[in-house]
């Protein structure tokens, strides 16, 4: 733990004191990694997720180590009112959002046929819904004030389909393509759109997934969170509209535009399959 005098120099460019930064899924993984690059400039945090007992503990290792207020709200965004919930709350409260990091999402692993409705419908519920709506509700105020930053996760995963993970895969290619479009609406706006694309990232992710048993996973292996947090944030205060975190994984991505539409998915599903 570092505290104050010691803590690394602000990200050039970075966010600021005065400015709020909502980050959903903030308890664990990629969004704890984004919330502490954020915390050590000393923008201030409204930390979203499930785990409420989390994140106090994160709120209170921020606040301790770097010069930050952190709020917290335990959420389950898969309930479809959670995000009007979230946003009329920190209304009420006088709060402005200046960052929202649309970051919670989970995957399920398993034919489609015979995955529990519950998990197909909840990722649907926060990969996509909870993300568009949050990103409806606190937009309007950003383009009135002709300033703020949205950063949507996204995956490699929404390059190609995923067999094994389709539901998956599908939400994360609605995110990319919605985070496109939405960036090209708000040229000029004074409003950015980023969306990052991690590979296989070593999070509670693929546990969560069951997809830890897989060539992806097994054989070819996972980036570190932080690393992934830190091309994000760069990338979102640079207002870059799509960031595909490692280079390896910026060149599966691109090479699947060329290749045959059935081979793809074909590879993909080997990649997806278990091994010992
Ligand atoms: N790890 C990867 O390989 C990988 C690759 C590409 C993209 N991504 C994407 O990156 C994002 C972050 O994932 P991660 O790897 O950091 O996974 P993670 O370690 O499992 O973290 C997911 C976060 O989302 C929160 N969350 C899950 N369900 C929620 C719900 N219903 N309501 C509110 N919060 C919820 C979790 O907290 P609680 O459990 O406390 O709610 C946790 O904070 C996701 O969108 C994921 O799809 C991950």
């Amino acid at each position: 733990m570092t505290n104050q005098a010691n803590a690394p120099n602000p990200t050039p460019g970075g966010a600021t004191k005065s400015q709020t930064t909502l980050i959903t899924g903030a308890s664990g993984g990629i969004g704890y990694e984004l919330a502490k690059l954020l915390a050590r400039d000393r923008a201030n945090l409204v930390l979203v997720a499930r785990s409420g007992d989390k994140l106090v503990e994160i709120a209170r290792e921020l606040q301790g180590n770097f010069s930050c207020t952190v709020k917290t709200i335990a959420l389950n965004l898969e309930d479809s009112h959670a995000p009007k919930f979230l946003f009329d709350q920190l209304q009420n409260e006088g709060l402005t959002v200046d960052i929202l990091i649309n970051n919670a999402g989970f995957g399920a692993f398993g034919v489609f046929a015979q995955m529990p409705e519950p998990e197909i419908l909840g990722q649907i519920e926060l990969n996509i819904s909870a993300l568009t709506h949050l990103t409806r509700l606190f937009l309007p105020a950003m383009v009135t004030r002709r300033r703020g930053r949205i950063m949507n996760l996204a995956s490699t995963a929404a390059f190609q389909p995923g067999p094994m993970m389709a539901v998956y895969y599908a939400t994360k290619a609605y995110v990319l393509s919605f985070s496109e479009a939405l960036a090209n609406e708000l040229n000029g706006s004074g409003v950015t759109v980023t969306c990052l694309c991690p590979g296989p990232t070593n999070t509670n992710f693929a546990k969560r997934a069951g997809n830890d048993g897989t060539r992806l996973f097994k054989k070819i292996g996972g980036m570190n969170a932080e690393a992934v947090a830190r091309d994000g944030y760069r990338g979102l205060m640079e207002g870059k509209t799509l960031v595909i975190s490692g280079m390896q994984n910026w060149l599966v991505a691109e090479s699947v535009r060329f290749a045959p539409r059935k081979m793809v998915t074909a590879i993909s599903r080997w990649i997806s399959e278990k091994v010992e």
